[in-house]
């Protein structure tokens, strides 16, 4: 079976041989393919509501591996224990859920395993909530397919990284310097050019509204890339 763009990307990330949990899995492509194709023996195909569980139910059937990945129900990894997963992913959801649902799961703090994140929206939330909670990021991709997608790997290290709200918005993607990663780059600027300008232009004075412009100096200070 061919996955997106988008979720090759995440499928990427997972490793050979784990045991994989996809957390919001929907349709359930994600299990389906890592385990049709032999790179993880067997995971959990979670999701908060029925009905996506019911097309991921129809998907495991039609790719024949019903008996390597089980349904799970459950509000984020609420109903998944620790011994059933290694891989743990969200896909496809907003950055601000995944680091609440990571929040809430002492579990994941756990050197064996590894977190894959694919936020459609708030990526920020996600690397800060890694950073500031012992994880470390260990690689990071984007690529485009209707639209620019990132995902964020990290495992658990116990230290904090000292990182600056620049690095929690664009993460390591100036430096990767593929298309891909520049083009969210520079849309991640520009998303908070304009929140800055729309807070200046309303006259609000508040500490978001510094942070943001702070976060815009130090940009254009460092120049991480040329146009
Ligand atoms: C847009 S779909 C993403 C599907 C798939 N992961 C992908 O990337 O293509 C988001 C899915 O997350 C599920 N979801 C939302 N909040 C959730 C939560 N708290 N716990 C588990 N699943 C959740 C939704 O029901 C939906 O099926």
């Amino acid at each position: 079976m061919s996955l997106s763009k988008r979720l090759k990307m995440v499928a990427d990330m997972v490793r050979c041989g784990s045991l994989v949990a996809d957390i919001g899995t929907d349709h359930g492509y994600l299990p389906a393919h890592l385990t049709r194709s032999g790179k993880c023996p067997g995971g959990i195909a979670a999701d908060l509501r029925k009905g996506p569980l019911e097309n991921a139910k129809e998907t495991l059937h039609i790719y024949g591996v019903e008996d390597k990945v089980q349904l799970r129900l459950s509000d984020g990894l609420d109903s998944v224990l620790p011994h059933e997963c290694d891989d743990i992913v969200f896909a496809g959801m907003g950055g601000t859920l995944i680091a609440e649902l990571l929040s809430r799961t002492e579990w994941v703090k756990d050197k064996e395993k590894r977190i894959i994140a694919q936020p459609m929206t708030h990526s920020e939330d996600v690397r800060k909530f890694f950073v500031t909670n012992g994880f470390k990021i260990i690689t990071e991709n984007a690529c485009y397919d209707d639209r620019n997608y990132v995902a964020i790997c990290a495992e658990y290290t116990g230290e904090n990284e000292e990182k600056d709200d620049l690095y929690h918005h664009i993460g390591i993607h100036p430096i990767k310097g593929n298309e891909a990663s520049l083009n969210y780059a520079k849309k991640q600027i520009l998303r908070i050019k304009k929140r800055a300008e729309a807070l200046q232009s309303a006259g609000v004075q508040s500490p978001e509204k510094d942070n943001l412009f702070a976060i815009l100096k130090q940009f254009e200070e460092e120049q991480l890339w040329q146009e």
